[in-house]
């Protein structure tokens, strides 16, 4: 194929074997059920309810059977040919397993009515179960599976708040906030009075309960961690489309749970240290939990290990393992660990080694144990041993020092000892007698203050209580040399279709004495004298969102004809690729991030990087907008599952293999939302205030890990403001940290339609403005002084760069 061809032409060429499509074909769609299976997480299974034996007979209970939720909403929604429910998946296993029909047929017909009515998956009330079918069921058998399900998406939180100064909140975000409110009287981390009531009739009922949670994110697990009524539960997480049979074939025996918590799940909601002020502000979220997000509170600060029902990485398994640990050493800075793992129990299964470290406190504080080592091992059959090894490098055990307790601006290793723990879990763990001892404070690489907070009053040190932090003068977000524009005129508007003149078929159809693009796709022009040939008028015009072409509906970059430039598409990511459903197309909808996160599997996450890779290609479309990999910092943010856990190297370390699998195909990732974006409610104008620390330790770190180890073509900021400055218009996180300090050389975009003024983006540089950009805004900047062309041309610059890298 030609350079840009598919970008030009949008041809119909398939990429499958004989002129077949990949698009939603039967191996992409096993991959995402295979995916699935492998990132559910067994919570619970006493009396080995699990797995149902052949001729088991069923009862399926709540609304969830038959009210699937594949993913959540917004850009990690995709168009879909069909959806497995736990029904659906159950009667594809008939010969293993027989559902009790009246029960079902009550359900189906309930959500039926409730989806006519206007209701979307995971927003529908849960039925009270009629008392006749009640007993019938009983009598048919002994054994109830009941699904819980929730939905959640993006420009709205999980909790009844309508941010109704919000001049931004689109209809349907408003709907749904409100909806979430008249649905879940107490938020929906819990259940619902209906629900709880339908949980108590089926424990009075049946002797054998099985609980299938089809969630997103973090809920409350409080009513069944004890209840011995309530023998087994499957986080089964939003599945993708296959997500209702990759259960049923798990709770058949059909595979063997491996999934491990990328969460840690608290009692209640309150027991989250950033709960309590996450509503506080619409205006901003101060992150006074500062470094000690998720396990890194729970294990560290006193009192709060009590507070945990199940533990970050925490999984069962239908058979068990021993392991132990044959060798460690330290080699130039690499800490190595051979653990030997050995599947003791009688059915085949897999097993994830963790190797936590443990800091000095010194004068920094550290949590006490943080992620520094993780590795799945292959399906071992019964009796076999596979031996792991696994590495980490010493520096990687060092804190930032964010205000000169040490050494000011710089990541440090405190003297002392470094201590370590092996397992499955944060909790189940053996600290091994390895110490890796550091004789004097050692900084490991000298920075400069970046990003830092002026109105952040304190934080949380590791025992609990907080230190102030100093205050200084905030900048205004909101200032700009020229007149901004309203909320409103910068909401949802499609890029313009720019004129071109009219030109003679049989002549070039390029503009009249210039050198085209192509050439310097051949490599007989550079980059900067090709753009040296262009008017402002025209630069300006580059930095923009352009029109969507194909099946494309994000819009594209280039689109300059006359000079050769093609506008290539971009499309979401990362549930799938997500093409509107008026265009005909559906794709293959992989599990939601959050559940692959649990695989702690790099290779089935590179394998659904290069799958959706390939139909993001076979479409015609050349950036998918995926993978986004913002910290579940609080159960509440609402898109929490697009993203994939509460640590930032396991996020890190899986985002990357999940763009080197993107990557392989030739189609450019887009890492999103850099950063801080952790609460929907007001998102475009909420300011994350954090400590410097905090953010580069965990909220910047996954970032820094994909950056550096996977290059990803682009990176999207998000909407929010950081401490005072909106990330897109953030020199300090553009240019001196995510360029500066990470050399990472690819082009950043911001998020669609941000409150941020374009000149303002470009000087920071945030290359292209999306949905659309404002050239003509941008040439007034410039006549006024306030930017340059040689400003301009820089951001030019990395557009043509990412679409030259495009087949
Ligand atoms: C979302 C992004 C998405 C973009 C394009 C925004 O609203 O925040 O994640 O990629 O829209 O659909």
């Amino acid at each position: 194929m030609n350079k840009w061809q598919r970008s030009r032409f949008q041809p119909n060429l398939p990429l499958g074997n004989n002129g077949e499509r990949v698009t939603a074909c039967k191996a992409h769609r096993e991959l995402s059920k295979n995916a699935a299976k492998e990132g559910m997480v067994l919570l619970k299974n006493q009396e080995n309810v699990l797995p149902l034996s052949k001729g088991s007979k069923v009862a399926l209970f709540g609304k969830g059977c038959f009210d699937y939720v594949k993913g959540g909403g917004g850009s990690g929604d995709v168009t879909v040919e069909y959806i497995i429910n736990l029904y659906d998946g159950m009667k594809i296993l008939d010969g293993h397993v027989t559902v009790f029909e009246e029960l079902s047929e009550f359900y189906r017909e309930n959500v039926k009515q409730q989806y006519e009515s206007g209701a979307v998956p995971g927003m529908t009330v849960e039925p009270e179960v009629p008392k006749a079918l009640l007993k019938k069921a009983c009598t048919f058998t002994d054994t109830a599976v009941i699904t819980i399900c929730r939905f959640s998406g993006e420009g709205w939180d999980r909790k009844s708040v309508v941010d109704t100064e919000n001049k931004n909140l689109w209809e349907f975000e408003e709907a749904m906030t409100k909806k979430s409110g008249e649905l879940f009287e107490n938020g929906d981390f819990y259940l619902t009075h209906a629900e709880a009531a339908m949980v108590n009739i089926v424990k009075e009922h049946f002797s054998k309960v099985i609980v299938i949670m089809n969630v997103g994110g973090m809920v409350d697990t409080s009513w069944f961690v004890d209840d011995a009524s309530i023998q087994s539960v499957l986080m089964a997480w939003q599945g993708g489309m296959e997500g209702g049979l990759a259960t049923a074939e798990l709770l058949c025996g059909i595979g063997n749970p491996s999934g491990k918590l990328a969460d840690s799940f608290a009692k209640r909601l309150e027991d989250y240290p950033s709960t309590y002020n996450f509503h506080e502000s619409e205006a901003y979220v101060d992150y006074t939990d500062d470094i000690y997000v998720g396990y890194r509170y729970f294990e560290t600060i006193p009192g709060a290990a009590d507070k945990v029902n199940y533990p970050f990485g925490f999984g069962l398994s239908y058979t068990s393992f021993n392991w132990s640990v044959t060798s460690i050493k330290e080699q130039q800075g690499m800490i190595e660990f051979l653990v030997s793992v050995t599947n003791t129990g009688d059915i085949e299964g897999k097993e994830v080694i963790q190797i936590y470290a443990g800091a000095p406190q010194g004068l920094l504080g550290k949590p006490a144990k943080s992620l520094v080592a993780f590795k799945k091992t292959r399906l071992l059959k019964p009796g076999e041993t596979q031996l792991l090894k696994l590495e980490f490098s010493v520096e990687a055990m060092a804190s930032y020092d964010d205000l000169g307790k040490v050494q000011r601006s710089a990541y440090v290793l405190e003297a002392g000892d470094y201590v370590f723990y092996v397992g499955t879990s944060v909790r189940q763990v053996e600290k091994v007698s390895f110490v890796y001892t550091v004789e004097q404070d050692r900084v490991t690489i000298q920075l400069s203050e970046s990003i830092a907070p002026t109105s952040l009053k304190e934080r949380m040190v590791s025992d609990g209580s907080f230190e102030k932090l100093p205050l200084k003068e905030a900048n205004d977000p909101n200032a700009c040399g020229i007149e901004k524009l309203s909320a409103e005129m910068m909401e949802g508007y499609s890029p313009a279709v720019r004129a071109r003149e009219s030109y003679q078929l049989w002549k070039e159809p390029f503009k009249k004495g210039i050198r085209i693009f192509d050439e310097v796709a051949e490599g007989k022009l550079t980059v900067e004298d090709f753009l040296s040939q262009m008017t402002d008028e025209e630069v300006c015009h580059l930095l923009g969102g352009q029109p969507n072409t194909g099946v494309g509906n994000t819009f594209g970059y280039g689109n300059m004809p006359e000079y050769g430039i093609p506008n290539v598409m971009t499309a979401d990511g990362p549930a799938g690729l997500r093409i509107a459903p008026q265009c005909g197309v559906n794709t293959t909808a992989w599990p939601c991030s959050t559940l692959l996160a649990c695989t702690w599997d790099r290779d089935i996450v590179y394998s659904v990087g290069e799958a959706g890779a390939k139909e993001v290609k076979e479409n015609n479309i050349a950036l998918w907008l995926a993978p986004a990999i913002n910290i579940h910092r609080s159960p509440l943010c609402g898109r929490n599952f697009e993203y994939y856990s509460e640590d930032p190297f396991l996020t890190g370390k899986l985002a990357a293999a999940m763009v080197n699998g993107i990557q392989s195909q030739h189609i450019g990732a887009t890492v999103k939302h850099f950063a801080l974006n952790n609460k929907e409610t007001n998102r475009k104008n909420s300011d994350s205030r954090v400590s410097e620390r905090a953010a580069r330790e965990i909220y910047l770190k996954a970032f820094e890990i994909v950056a550096k180890e996977a290059d990803p073509w682009s990176i999207m900021t998000s909407y929010n403001i950081i401490n005072g400055h909106r990330a897109s218009e953030n020199k300090e996180l553009l240019e001196d940290i995510l360029r500066g300090e990470w050399g990472w050389k690819g082009m950043v975009t911001t998020d669609w339609w941000t409150c941020g003024e374009h000149y303002k983006e470009v000087k920071a540089g945030n290359d292209v403005k999306m949905g659309c950009g404002y050239p003509q805004r941008l040439l007034q900047a410039k006549e006024l002084g306030f930017i340059s062309r040689e400003e301009l041309e820089i951001c030019a610059k990395r557009i043509l760069e990412l679409i030259l890298k495009i087949d």
